[in-house]
């Protein structure tokens, strides 16, 4: 991993109201903090829900605190009638760095295709939000099509409305290895990584495919993510049940001070 800065990102999902978000990300930053978090080493970010963002973006701004967030999904559309939608424009107008994209959650319970991801892609890109795209293959496609192809094809498509120079950030979660306590093993993330990284390189050209940061996603805790930080095409984690855990992700965020680092 040469000159890319490290991205610990949190996705807490459904959980965490805006009062637990602003203990939550207040005592992150203390925790931070007192273990002398070095925040040019490792960016850390979170993606709290959207009702939180607001108290999250006070608390960030008003305490100056080394923390990034953005949001867990945003509309294709930048304004209008779509009930229940939220606007690239509103993220952006709350400071928001990040907009995840494509969540294996957000494909199969609200049935975003490639294209529904591509189209969010260009809306992230029209209002100044870094997306993080989410690709990784079920369990079935493991079997059937092994672990690159899928997250591949997904990435192309996803890819398809970027335009040289924006800056893109890539997770690859495995759909199998989410939430199930049975990660990826480092071997195998790397591999898939390095076969995303050569679509960045072949889409976005030679500098993009070694600026862009390409993060592991799946069952991600303190225990192993060094390991997977050894690795030489993986640049940061995904992290989602363990993000909710406060020692424990402040500790993934320093996984600089475990062993073999
Ligand atoms: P877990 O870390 O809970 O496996 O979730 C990963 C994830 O989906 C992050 O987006």
């Amino acid at each position: 991993m040469t000159g890319r800065r490290p991205l610990i990102a949190g996705n807490w999902k459904m959980n965490l109201d805006h009062l637990q978000s602003i203990a939550f990300v207040q005592k992150l930053a203390w925790t931070l903090r007192d273990a002398k978090h070095d925040k040019g080493a490792v960016e850390v970010a979170v993606f709290p829900p959207f009702t939180d963002l607001r108290s999250v973006q006070t608390l960030v701004n008003s305490d100056e605190l080394p923390i990034a967030y953005g949001g867990q999904d945003l509309s294709a559309f930048d304004s209008g009638a779509y009930t229940g939608e939220i606007s690239g424009a509103f993220l952006h107008a709350l400071d928001c760095r990040y907009v995840i994209i494509g969540h294996s959650e957000r494909r199969q319970y609200h049935h975003e295709t490639d294209e529904t991801v591509a189209t969010k892609v260009a809306a992230a890109f029209r209002h100044q939000l870094i997306p993080v795209v989410c690709v990784g293959e079920t369990a079935e496609d493991l079997e059937t099509h092994g672990a690159s192809a899928i997250p591949v094809a997904q990435l192309r498509e996803a890819l398809a409305p970027v335009t040289r120079g924006s800056e893109v950030v890539v997770a690859y979660e495995p759909v199998w290895a989410i939430g199930s306590g049975q990660a990826a093993t480092p071997a195998q993330a790397q591999q898939v990584c390095a076969a995303l990284r050569a679509v960045v390189a072949e889409v976005l050209g030679e500098d993009a495919g070694a600026a862009t940061r390409i993060l592991y996603g799946g069952s991600v805790k303190a225990a192993n993510i060094a390991s997977f930080m050894r690795e030489a095409d993986i640049d940061g984690a995904l992290v989602g049940g363990a993000s909710l855990l406060l020692e424990e992700f402040a500790s993934i965020a320093q996984y600089q001070k475990h062993v073999g680092i």
